[in-house]
């Protein structure tokens, strides 16, 4: 048995612990909390115990806390940092390094550069088993792993025959349990965002990716606009859509109105968190144009990146092969019946 350390209990850190408390090889030590909120006692009424940074133990002293997070990720064989974006390269310097703790961080980190947390990103489809000895690995985002689910099978089939794959991203606001933000009445953009680097960064920096990416006023996932370029003409629809039949994660949808209409179903079928963890291709929206494939698919912001942790936990504590770790996943998140109900209500 494994014992896991979960710090940081938002959107991503309450998933992960939801669903790892369900895996008979591993133990969720405990979770770190920074805030004297609700959420201490939501987190202990769920059986989970509850540790705070050392120096925030006075703040807590209405909360049945269980120690502090520093002497905690010592007896732990892996932290998984769920820290606001920046964040986990603090913790990098004040509480991993100093321990030797090893560590999975979460996509709004960094890998290059003076804030680097990590020398590379997961995905579990292209590098599962670069991440066995690894002391620090970083998730990808949640666009920046599904972006890997659509292009690697992609180059699999294709190789150099691409030319350009030019990609809008729109970015949800925020996230669905968000209170704390305010979703604008605004489109913003990225100057530089970071996926296009991201994604180079594990599929090779020669992938001809270009991204702009938009956040606008929702709360319901991301869209990808995906324009894939061929040297040559296109391959068919059929022939594009029949690549993903089989890929995990993948679902191909038709005649959904928007993103909110997926959430909603997946909320009446009661998913946890109203969560598919997959991408969903909409096949309604996909066309070929002479040399161009156009691809649109839709990206469960929180999601997609919960069973894509458990996947690397698997690699970087166990060293499972990488067909068994699947397996494994797939008993705890059940994507291929959830992958099957999607497809079935949106046919
Ligand atoms: N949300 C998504 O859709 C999504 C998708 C993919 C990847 N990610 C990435 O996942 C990471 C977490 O995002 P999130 O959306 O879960 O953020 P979030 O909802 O804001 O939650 C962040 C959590 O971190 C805690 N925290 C605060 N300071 C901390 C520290 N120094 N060390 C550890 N934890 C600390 C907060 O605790 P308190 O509440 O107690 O203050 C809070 O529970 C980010 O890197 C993000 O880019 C997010």
């Amino acid at each position: 048995m494994k014992r896991v350390f979960v710090n940081g209990y938002g959107s991503i850190g309450s998933r992960i612990v939801q669903f790892i408390e369900d895996d008979c090889d591993i133990e969720v030590a405990g979770i770190g909390k920074y805030s004297p909120d609700e959420k201490v006692n939501d987190a202990i009424s769920r059986g989970f115990k509850v540790y705070v940074p050392k120096n925030r133990v006075a703040h807590f002293k209405n909360f049945n806390i269980s120690g502090t997070i520093e002497d905690k990720i010592s007896e732990c064989d892996l932290v998984i940092d769920a820290s606001p974006g920046g964040m986990g390269h603090t913790n990098k310097k004040i509480l991993y390094e100093p321990k030797n703790t090893r560590v999975i961080f979460q996509g709004g980190e960094k890998i290059i550069g003076e804030k680097a947390v990590a020398p590379f990103i997961f995905n579990s489809r292209v590098n599962y088993e670069e991440a066995f000895d690894k002391q620090f690995v970083m998730q990808g985002s949640c666009n920046v792993t599904g972006m890997g689910r659509i292009i690697q099978p992609l180059k699999e089939k294709y190789g150099k025959k691409i030319r350009r794959l030019d990609a809008i991203l729109i970015r949800r606001w925020a996230d669905l349990e968000d209170s704390k933000t305010e979703v604008e009445d605004s489109i913003e953009w990225s100057y530089k965002p970071h996926h296009d680097e991201d994604v180079k960064s594990y599929m090779g920096a020669d992938t001809p990716l270009f991204i702009r990416a938009f956040k606008v006023p929702t709360r319901q996932m991301h869209v990808h606009a995906m324009d894939i370029r061929f040297n040559g003409p296109a391959p068919s629809m059929s022939e594009i859509l029949d690549l993903y039949k089989n890929e995990y994660g993948v679902a191909t949808l038709y005649g959904v109105k928007g993103t909110k209409d997926i959430r909603d179903y997946a909320e009446s079928i009661k998913f946890s968190f109203k969560d598919t963890n997959m991408i969903h291709i909409h096949g309604d929206l996909t066309e070929v144009q002479d040399d161009v494939v156009k691809l649109t698919y839709s990206d469960d912001q929180t999601g997609i990146v919960v069973p894509e942790n458990h996947l690397l936990m698997q690699a970087m504590l166990f060293k499972r092969k990488k067909e068994d770790a699947f397996k494994h996943t797939e008993e705890l998140f059940h994507m291929e019946e959830k992958k099957r109900m999607l497809e079935e209500h949106f046919k």
